[in-house]
């Protein structure tokens, strides 16, 4: 199919990815891709060589630029502002950094029911100040193109993992220990989170944001009974809250298969879905109620194309005709894949999408 060029009433509230979020028909499938923006491109990695990631998310400006690079380069449907899950803790008292080669590090970490009531719960205009600013310069640029912006945070299990182990984790025992030791001030820290999530969302979506999306990467180190018991709870809270903004909330989380009715339960208007269980497969366990975005590997962006096609078809096959499919990864864009291989895949999952019966 012919790609529609952007007409001069264009709005990205009626864009594909916003009518998908709300599982009404499109002409085609829209697709964007988490970490779109990253170091996989060159304009990118030059970019950042100049200031730290910290200063980077805090410089409106800088933000905005690498959040567009994604839309030029790949022709995405939609950016996704240039901040990190991990944004809001700084103002929160925790002193991260961004180790090159080691991810995120933060050199307090909460490991008291005493550091949790210590915690302040700062409104956005205080924690996420460039990034409110990256959506505003954002939305000017995309807005007469009729291509939504995607706002985002974390999710507060995510982020109470990365709060009380200092960083990323294989297991998450250190976090887990401290909710199964604590509940009650696990209960605590949850509900400073969701304060401090909700206020970051929703000023989001008053800068711009068309679409917000919850990142839960790690809610898969819990099983069905304590995601029930030690995340649902907040998790319900925080988009019920966000729910009031009046756009489309997507809820991604990873590892979470087993269990994605709870996930979906939570709330929000879309289902973020690993690779790890097909589309055909949640659709069929979920019926019509939610949306559903993913799911292609990540590493096949790796692969050669006879591979990536495959994978992206399947996809696309197992999303089936309904209403309601955003293309995405399972996870974010790897920091090795070839740019001309993510140009291809947008590419070529626009034109395949459009076309009837296939
Ligand atoms: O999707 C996008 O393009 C928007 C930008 C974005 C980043 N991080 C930029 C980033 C988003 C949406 C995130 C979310 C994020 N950050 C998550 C949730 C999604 C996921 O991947 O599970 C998590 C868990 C983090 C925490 C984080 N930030 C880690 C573990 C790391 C280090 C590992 C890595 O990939 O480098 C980061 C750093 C980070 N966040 C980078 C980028 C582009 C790399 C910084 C650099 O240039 O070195």
């Amino acid at each position: 199919m012919t790609e529609t060029l952007t007409s001069p009433t264009a709005v990205a509230a009626d864009s594909l990815l916003v009518r998908a979020c709300r599982r009404e028909p499109t002409e085609r499938t829209p697709i964007w891709l988490m970490r779109q923006a990253g170091r996989y491109m060159p304009e990118y990695r030059l970019l950042r060589s100049r200031q730290t990631m910290l200063e980077a998310i805090g410089d409106p400006a800088t933000a905005a630029e690498i959040t567009l690079q994604p839309v030029e380069r790949i022709g995405v449907d939609a950016a996704i502002v240039f901040s990190d899950i991990l944004a809001p803790l700084p103002g929160m008292g925790l002193d991260l950094d961004f180790v090159a080669g080691a991810g995120p590090r933060i050199s307090n970490p909460i490991r008291t029911a005493a550091a949790v009531d210590r915690l302040p719960t700062p409104p956005a205009e205080d924690t996420i100040a460039g990034t409110i600013g990256a959506i505003r310069l954002v939305k000017q640029a995309l807005e007469p193109r009729g291509i939504p912006v995607i706002g985002f945070s974390g999710a507060p299990f995510t982020l109470a993992c990365y709060a009380i182990e200092g960083g990323g984790s294989q297991r998450y025992e250190v976090a887990k220990e401290f909710m199964y030791r604590e509940p009650a001030a696990w209960s605590r820290l949850m509900r400073r989170l969701v304060t401090v999530l909700t206020d970051c969302l929703l000023a989001q979506a008053r800068a711009g944001a068309d679409i917000l999306q919850v990142f839960d990467s790690w809610a898969g180190a819990l099983g069905p009974g304590d995601y029930a018991r030690y995340v649902r709870p907040y998790n319900t809270v925080l988009f019920a809250a966000v729910a009031s903004a009046g756009v489309p909330v997507i809820n991604f989380s990873t590892g979470s298969g087993s269990y994605f009715e709870e996930v979906a339960a939570c709330g929000g208007d879309v289902l973020g879905v690993d690779w790890r269980t097909p589309l055909d497969v949640v659709r069929g366990r979920l019926g019509d109620r939610i949306a559903v975005m993913g799911n292609l590997d990540p590493v096949t962006l790796l692969a050669p194309w006879r591979e990536l096609k495959a994978h992206a078809d399947d996809v696309l096959h197992r999303a089936g005709d309904a209403p309601g499919h955003v293309f995405n990864l399972g996870h974010g864009v790897l920091p090795t894949t070839p740019v001309d291989n993510v140009r291809r895949l947008v590419d070529y999952v626009k034109e395949t999408s459009g076309r009837p019966g296939e």
